[in-house]
């Protein structure tokens, strides 16, 4: 993993500490044009990766805690995305909701060179 300073500037959660699992590559992060969200399958979980106007990358579970609705869809308004089925609003860095809700997941990502790599939580 390359962990160049220009690609880890603003990126939402660090991932990739020693002895952490392979990452797994899911392509260029221009694929995700920016304010946007796509959802990718990562070892059998749902993730949304989103890419707000900054640049820098997030990534949360894809179901949405209240009633499993797409955050992939969901709207950003800085560093919030808004679930569009019920408009709950989650925390992009922590995952916290802001409406009342349980956390959505969060997974370590990074850009390296460019290419979105998302990590495995680590449990606990
Ligand atoms: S399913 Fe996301 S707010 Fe209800």
């Amino acid at each position: 993993m390359t962990t160049a300073a220009g690609d880890l500037g603003g990126i939402g959660v660090a991932g990739g500490a020693p002895g952490c699992p392979a990452g797994h590559r899911l392509g260029p992060a221009a694929e995700i044009p920016l304010g946007e969200g796509r959802a990718y399958a990562v070892a059998g979980a749902q993730v949304a990766v989103f890419r707000p106007r900054d640049g820098s990358v997030y990534a949360l579970s894809a179901l949405c805690p209240h009633a499993g609705g797409p955050l992939a869809d969901g709207q950003l308004d800085g560093a919030v995305v808004v679930c569009p089925l019920h408009l709950h609003a989650f925390e992009l860095a922590t995952g916290r909701s802001r409406t009342g809700q349980q956390s959505v997941q969060v997974f370590p990502v990074e850009l390296d060179g460019g290419e979105i790599v998302v990590y495995q939580p680590v449990a606990g």
